[in-house]
């Protein structure tokens, strides 16, 4: 019996994928929407908590304007890391001898390291026991700087173990983009290793720790050994995780957290050049974290889970770390690229591990799809029932393709549609009802009021576009704030209709049965291989170089990448076109990393403006596209137009 039918353009889950999901009762989601708080109130209390909240759900009141708006489970007593572990629900002992995780290195030759439920407690306790000698208090800053290895979800736990807050920084980003969140978080201690293997080579991570801790109040930084590379070790600041560790004792008594204490930052792009700190609270994140999971993911006994985001970002967070580990499910993390050293690894890799469930981004899909299915002929892909994808909206050809070659067209696809800032997923259809439908990422989460509201508020009717937004009572694990930055808090989420309706900054709208399909952002982020970026943000680092007085930064569609960044700036100096080029460039490397990279330059005498000066960046993204410009009468520069489409073209032909 197949795991999925198609009936009209819909695909329904079937067979023994539907019958045995943790969740397939279409009427969860009368119950839940019937009432939000109950339902999130009875999935709370399948968690162990020291000492019961007083209030499910408490609003701000209106005529307040400190963080937070709202709150969960106020006054409720909980450690998520109690939760995973001695005190799981579903009893230590039964799954203490069960895999947590097993780690795979780039190097195809190396052995990968698996962790028990038991030997990964033991772990974090002992690096928890290591931090607490090193002062470290409940709610202070750790910062954690770690390629994917096992000690990046052991630091994390250890962290939440003693009640501190990690702001873990991903291991890709700059020596410069780590000074900048470590100066805003004010960490005092820094978790790095030596080295990681990038795509055959080994890159020294331990020098950027060192550069990005200048100006910043980190007293001690503790490398893990991963890759054996020499780097400069000041024994009065720098501690080796194995040495400190060693003699620590496996047991550490959890911390006793307020359900709304500070769980964790993670620090996402914001307008201008400095990062904004999203904030996570204990409680609600560790209900959502647990029940998103347990139902989009469908985890069981057997179960194999695979999501190749880094840890890095919320996905990894969330899914790589925290989800799994609350539902004693068993999963892989992977240090490399998933196409190295050979464009199919991450085929062999599910069937090697025998990956059951695999969650991916559709910059990945994308770029197997183009390799082409010839390369994959070889796997067959036996043991996969469930795929998932993550980060940016998924097109019909490479959802189709997804569910062809890889999941043999029996594989349910969860199209999740989260953020950053909801701490976990709020829009996927569940494998056990669904329905599916390519390019859509489906229903809300049962309990997750969503709507699509116009500019003046009001909702939008079936097939038309408008603001995405969720109304109260919000989720569980939605930020409480913007880490010491309240008006940013306010200004990008509450202000355009208030502070009951979250704003996402994405513009969907709903077909006639309620499926949801994003279009995209409304607001300057783009989504570069599915990480996020503001125009915003890279303009004011292009002009902190001192060659350049002004740049603007457009979104072009990109075949695979979804989106890439292409940079106009106006330099006064007299340099030649490749050396000011190379100099944007480099200066996106230095401040936030290659991710970032742009894909073309183009250095322009000026920028099209409107006469109160405002740059029309609508103008260049129609120069990209050879779109019709429209009326120019109402720029301050007209003229300039001409010159920047010259320039484009002579490019273009270049390329071709
Ligand atoms: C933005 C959030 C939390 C997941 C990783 C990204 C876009 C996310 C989907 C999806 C279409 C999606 C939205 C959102 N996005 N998932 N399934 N379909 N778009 O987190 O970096 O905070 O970005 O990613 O535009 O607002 P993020």
């Amino acid at each position: 019996m197949p795991n999925i039918k198609k009936e009209n353009d819909l695909y329904i889950p079937s067979g023994d994928l539907q019958e045995k999901a943790w969740q397939n009762d279409k009427a969860i989601y009368q119950k839940a929407s019937d009432d939000p708080i109950k339902f999130w109130e009875e999935l709370a209390k399948e968690l162990f908590w020291f000492k019961g909240w007083e209030e499910t759900f408490k609003a701000q009141n209106e005529s307040l304007n400190s963080q937070p708006y709202f709150e969960w489970f106020k006054g409720g007593k909980i450690n998520i890391t109690s939760n995973i572990f001695e005190k799981n629900p579903l009893g230590f002992d039964k799954i203490k001898n069960k895999i947590a995780f097993t780690w795979i290195g780039e190097p195809t030759e190396e052995k990968p390291r698996t962790f028990t439920y038991e030997e990964l407690f033991r772990e974090v306790n002992r690096f928890a026991n290591a931090l607490k000698n090193l002062g470290v208090k409940k709610g202070d800053r750790v910062a954690i700087y770690l390629p994917v290895i096992p000690e990046v979800i052991i630091a994390m736990l250890a962290t939440a173990r003693i009640g501190a807050v990690h702001s873990v920084v991903f291991s890709a980003f700059s020596s410069a983009a780590l000074q900048a969140r470590l100066q805003d978080a004010q960490a005092k201690i820094l978790i790095t290793a030596d080295g990681y293997y990038r795509r055959g080579k080994v890159i020294n991570l331990k020098q950027s720790a060192d550069e990005g801790i200048k100006e910043t109040e980190v007293e001690k930084i503790i490398v893990v050994k991963r890759a054996g590379n020499e780097i400069a070790f000041q024994p009065s600041q720098d501690l080796w995780w194995h040495e400190l560790t060693e003699k620590e004792s496996p047991e550490c008594a959890p911390e006793i957290m307020d359900s709304e204490d500070l769980f964790f930052i993670l620090y996402t792009s914001g307008s201008t050049g400095k990062p904004k700190g999203t904030i996570h609270a204990c409680g609600g994140y560790a209900v959502q974290a647990k029940f998103t999971g347990k139902w989009i993911f469908d985890w069981k006994e057997n179960d194999i889970f695979w999501s190749t985001a880094d840890i890095g970002w919320i996905t990894g967070h969330t899914y790589s770390c925290y989800s799994p580990l609350l539902n004693a499910a068993t999963f892989i993390i992977f240090e490399g690229s998933i196409d190295w050293p050979n464009p199919e690894r991450w085929a062999s890799i599910i069937e090697q591990y025998k990956v059951s469930i695999f969650y991916t981004a559709p910059t990945a899909i994308r770029m197997f799809e183009k390799y082409g299915a010839d390369l994959i002929k070889g796997y067959k892909f036996e043991t996969l029932r469930l795929l998932g994808s993550v980060g940016e909206p998924i097109d019909n050809g490479a959802w189709q393709w997804y569910f062809q070659e890889v999941g043999h067209g029996n594989c349910p696809i969860v199209d999740t549609w989260w953020q950053t800032e909801t701490g976990g997923i709020l829009i996927s259809s569940l494998p056990g009802i669904g329905p599916f439908k390519p390019s859509f990422t489906g229903v809300p989460f049962p309990g997750i009021k969503f709507d699509i509201l116009d500019e003046a508020g009001k909702s939008v009717q079936a097939n038309k576009e408008g603001n995405l937004v969720i109304l109260s009572p919000f989720n569980p694990g939605l930020l409480r704030g913007i880490y010491k930055n309240p008006e940013k808090y306010f200004d990008t989420y509450w202000s355009k209709y208030g502070k009951n309706v979250y704003f996402t900054s994405d513009s969907a709208f709903k077909d006639e049965n309620g499926l949801i399909r994003i279009v995209g952002r409304v607001d300057d982020v783009l989504k570069v291989a599915g990480h996020r970026f503001t125009t915003g943000e890279l303009e004011n680092i292009i002009c902190l170089h001192p060659d350049f007085i002004e740049a603007a930064v457009v979104g072009k569609a990109d075949e695979i990448k979804g989106e890439v960044p292409i940079v106009f700036a106006v330099s006064l100096v007299d340099k030649g076109l490749d050396d000011l080029k190379k100099g944007v460039v480099d200066q996106i490397r230095k401040e936030i990393g290659p991710i970032a990279s742009p894909q073309a330059v183009y250095i322009v005498e000026d920028l099209p403006k409107t006469r109160s000066g405002k740059i029309m960046r609508r103008i260049l993204k129609k120069i990209l596209t050879g779109e019709d410009l429209g009326d120019l009468s109402t720029l301050a520069n007209p003229q300039i137009v001409e010159k920047i489409q010259e320039i484009v073209q002579a490019d273009i032909k270049n390329e071709a």
